[in-house]
């Protein structure tokens, strides 16, 4: 649905994107991940055509984005990380001004709004001014708007961005709603756990080039965290359980965290089975027995770790 091939991007001397390959299916939910500046804002302003790439080629829904942007702009929702201001505006006439900015008939306007503020779970909100709405509201309120020309696919830069914990679950549902209703999304974020359960798909980026796409599990499989267990016992077996677990000849290392036990398996597999049988066969009482999970925030640092403009 959305195809980048070597696009590049300057700005004046500065390479804001730098030969960036990306392909993202139909249906799917891709999270796009990288530190302040690494350029996301700039591929999507492309892709949503409101910027023009200095060489390389995007497509969206088979679409140009250098030549037929009118096209584009019809399948795209693309909700920017600031939204404008309109004073004096109640949320359903700005709702009806961009869906009359969408040539949407004047007649289907009323139940499109309607329609998208129940989305968004908006209708309660719907006579109050645009200014008055809380930040997560505003947020919700973004969506809703792109929305309106019910497009196939959906941009969203950092829409979970200074929301509350409850917000944030809040907007993941209504993705997975939207992914429901068979929309592509391709969100951004500085927060590799705030998609982590969402998104079928990652792009790490960093100083305008890609350094990793993947499944969430080739993220983990690649960091190693899948190959490591976390062994809980009672403290009085506890020097006995590294005894045992050093006999292993599967396990490469075995470290004690003093809360824990982290086992370390040599071929990539947890292996939980083999730790737990050891330890039962030797008398060991175990408390809990679980694979290790690297914080995401972890696997972000190390997957840029070096990187070098
Ligand atoms: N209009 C512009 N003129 C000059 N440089 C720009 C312009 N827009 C962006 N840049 C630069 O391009 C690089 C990429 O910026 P971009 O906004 O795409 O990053 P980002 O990944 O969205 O960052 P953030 O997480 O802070 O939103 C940055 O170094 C930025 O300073
Ligand atoms: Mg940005």
């Amino acid at each position: 649905m959305i195809e980048i091939t070597n696009l590049t991007k300057c700005y004046g001397q500065l390479q804001a994107l730098v030969d960036l390959n990306l392909n993202i299916g139909q249906g799917d939910i891709f999270g796009f991940i990288g530190p302040n500046g690494a350029g996301k804002t700039t591929t999507m302003r492309i892709l949503a055509t409101l910027l023009k790439p200095t060489s390389g080629k995007a497509f969206v829904d088979g679409k140009n984005v250098l030549k037929q942007g009118k096209d584009i702009r019809r399948v795209v929702g693309y909700m920017p990380d600031f939204m404008g201001v309109y004073d004096d505006l109640k949320v359903f006439e700005y709702l009806e001004f961009f869906a009359a900015a969408f040539d949407i008939p004047s007649k289907q306007r009323k139940s499109i709004v309607e329609g998208v503020l129940e989305l968004t779970d908006l209708q309660g909100k719907k006579s109050a001014a645009v200014d008055s709405l809380s930040r997560g509201m505003q947020q919700r309120l973004g969506l809703a708007r792109v929305l309106i020309h019910d497009p196939k696919v959906l941009i969203l830069d950092e829409p979970a961005s200074g929301l509350d914990p409850r917000a944030r679950i809040e907007i993941r549902e209504l993705l997975r709603e939207l992914k429901k209703m068979g929309k592509t999304i391709m969100i951004s974020s500085h927060i590799l756990s705030e998609l982590e359960e969402i998104c079928d798909f990652i792009g790490i980026i960093e100083q305008g080039r890609l350094v990793f796409s993947g499944t969430m599990d080739e993220i983990w499989r690649k960091m190693g965290t899948h190959s490591k267990v976390h062994v809980t016992v009672v403290p009085e077996h506890r020097e006995k359980a590294i005894e045992l677990l050093n006999t292993v000849p599967e396990i490469v290392e075995v470290s004690d965290q003093g809360s824990h036990i982290v086992v370390d398996f040599s071929d990539g597999q947890v292996a939980g089975s083999v730790v737990a049988k050891i330890l039962v066969n030797g008398n060991v009482d175990i408390v809990s027995i679980e694979p290790a999970k690297m914080k995401l925030d972890d696997a972000f640092l190390q997957l840029t770790k070096g990187m070098v403009h």
